[in-house]
């Protein structure tokens, strides 16, 4: 059974009871460019606390630090010529940055999982502009709205699925635009790594960044939350499926005679991103064995695709 959640469409009435459920130290649901995000003042240790004990997300795992206008960066963080030219370019947009922390502007030891650097993110969202006016101060935490290691959300509906009882608003915004998480990048210096591809494609970069090191080729691991088995259906998932076996449903990418659903017909990449996680959910809600997925291209956010349902293959803790 699923609980009723207080579920507000998008509007100005929604975000002033946003902004009165964070300062109280409430949990919020909010849409993104990329995906559904569950919100807290950063600033409030305890709301920190319940934010991970209701994701059941591991205390290792650091969270992104939301601001409201790209100014307020340096507040937070060092930042170099080369994080300010993306800054730049890309904010308000899908992009988070991993920088050196400023010293003594630690936001919470618990959301910074002891790490120096600290993971920034403007997003391009009609919320911030009304949260301004009225007061709240960034940053918010904002880990994506789902039960850690699950499918991220791109629809109310699945926060409400997932988190319902556990959030105190969740403010509908409609399906989101991109369909997969914001692209990360740690900066040291000149020196960019892509540790998670998302919705800007790592091309996107080729004109600005001199190098780009990618995730093999990082020195250190990638994102603390990046390893292990993740964005994982209930369903197991098989991928670069030709064919549909018994007790599986499939995912189809192009014309297809037993596809289950459908990702794009006309092989349209960024639909497909905008497609993959409600399918993943739609499919597993069934309830499948196994979800067989078509093969999908790596260019644009081809790359992103495949690295979240690669997590969701991997072996399950
Ligand atoms: O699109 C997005 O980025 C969404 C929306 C809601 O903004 N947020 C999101 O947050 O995907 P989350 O917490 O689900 O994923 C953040 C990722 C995790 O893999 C985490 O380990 C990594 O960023 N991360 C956070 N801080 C980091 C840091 N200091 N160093 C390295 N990785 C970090
Ligand atoms: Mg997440």
């Amino acid at each position: 059974m699923i609980k009723a959640a207080n579920i507000m469409l998008a509007g100005p009435a929604a975000y002033t009871e946003a902004v009165s459920v964070l300062k109280a130290g409430g949990l919020v649901a909010l849409p993104t460019e990329t995906v559904y995000g569950l919100a807290v003042d950063a600033r409030n240790e305890d709301a920190i606390a319940r934010l991970y004990a209701a994701k059941g997300r591991p205390a290792h795992n650091p969270l992104i630090a939301h601001i409201f206008d790209p100014a307020e960066a340096k507040e937070w963080a060092k930042i170099s010529p080369l994080a300010q030219r993306l800054m730049d370019i890309f904010w308000p947009g899908p992009l988070t940055l991993v920088l050196p922390r400023k010293a003594g502007r630690n936001l919470s030891a618990l959301a910074g999982a002891g790490l120096p650097t600290l993971a920034l993110r403007c997003p391009e969202a009609r919320w911030a502009q009304a949260f301004t006016a009225q007061g709240l101060q960034g940053p918010l935490f904002m880990p994506s709205a789902n039960i850690s290691g699950r499918i991220s959300p791109t629809a109310a509906q699945h926060v409400a699925e997932d988190l319902g009882d556990k959030v105190d608003l969740i403010i509908d915004g409609g399906p989101c635009l991109g369909g997969v998480e914001s692209t990360v990048l740690a900066i040291e210096g000149e020196t960019a790594t892509l540790l998670r591809p998302g919705t800007i494609p790592a091309e996107a970069f080729a004109p600005h960044i001199s190098s780009l090191n990618l995730p093999e080729k990082a020195a250190k691991p990638s994102a603390p939350g990046m390893l292990a088995s993740h964005y994982a259906p209930r369903a197991k998932v098989r991928l670069n499926a030709l064919e549909k076996r018994k007790g599986e449903a499939y995912l189809a990418f192009g014309p297809s005679n037993f596809a289950d659903a459908q990702l794009s017909l006309t092989r349209d990449i960024e639909e497909a991103a905008r497609n993959l996680y409600a399918m993943l959910r739609e499919l597993d809600n069934i309830p499948v064995k196994a979800i067989a997925v078509a093969p999908i291209p790596e260019d644009g956010l081809g790359q992103a695709i495949n690295d979240r349902l690669r997590r969701a293959a991997a072996e399950r803790p």
